[in-house]
């Protein structure tokens, strides 16, 4: 099996990089792919950039010129349930496109010709995922981050769910726009960026993908520094222990 691992920020996939046991890299289209193992796995390791467009390109490269068998997408995203706090991670069991509407020519949501708003991840993987995610919280979190640094940062009870994801081209910090998100799609977890463009690649070629994500803000008025803070100290570690957890359990 060959595992596509993408992430939207460089410092996302930094330590990804770092521990790749590469055996080759291919520049195209403004990206690098990197091939080799990592934590024992093969896999074509690339950081994809922001936003649904960036996303979809490498992912599709990922599957229909390196083959992989599985996309990966690990980064961070911002809460929207109110249950969910700064330091969790959601593993996606479906995601959405909120800023999908082409009304009235489809419901709102609805992808163009695909009749189906959401894309679903595979029981098992999103299992998988979960304990990776726990794992990493329990054991490795407190070793990679110290405990003054967890509470600045306000990581104090973190927690691993699994639930809606939901992504579009903007980076949400209004609380207007987090509340309307809210309000039209009440059981979404979190927002980002990416993962659902790389779900409609990965449905449209029937590919299974696994989306990963801690939050690193609450979508509101704080979301930019908060957001930035969580890159800069914190999202690198999550990734690696993350994916390095979870690859063991392939
Ligand atoms: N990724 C991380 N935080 C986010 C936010 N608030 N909106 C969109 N994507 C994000």
């Amino acid at each position: 099996m060959k595992v596509g691992v993408l992430g939207a920020v460089p410092e996302e996939v930094e330590l990804l990089n770092q521990d790749l046991a590469a055996a080759g890299k291919d520049i195209v289209g403004n990206r690098t792919y990197r091939f080799g193992r990592l934590y024992g796995q093969e896999v074509i390791l690339a950081h994809a950039r922001m936003g649904k467009v960036a996303a979809a390109i490498t992912a599709t490269r990922l599957l229909e010129t390196y083959g992989a068998d599985l996309v990966l997408f690990v980064g961070v995203a911002g809460a929207v349930a109110p249950d969910v706090s700064i330091g969790d991670i959601v593993v996606a069991s479906e995601l959405m496109q909120h800023d999908m509407d082409a009304r009235p020519l489809f419901p709102q949501y609805e992808i163009p010709l695909l009749d189906s708003d959401r894309f679903t991840v595979d029981p098992d993987l999103i299992e998988g995922a979960l304990e990776a995610a726990q794992g990493y919280i329990q054991e490795d979190l407190p070793r990679d981050i110290s405990s003054a640094q967890r509470e600045s940062l306000g990581l104090t009870s973190p927690k691993a769910l699994s639930g809606l994801i939901v992504s579009g081209d903007q980076f949400i910090h209004d609380p207007r726009h987090l509340a309307e998100i809210h309000r039209h799609l009440p059981d979404a977890k979190c927002v980002e960026m990416e993962g659902a463009a790389v779900a409609q690649v990965c449905a449209e070629h029937q590919i299974p993908c696994l989306v990963i994500r801690t939050v690193s803000d609450r979508a509101d008025g704080k979301a930019g520094k908060d957001f930035s803070v969580f890159i800069e100290q914190a999202a690198r570690y999550y990734s690696r222990g993350i994916v390095r957890r979870l690859f063991s359990l392939f």
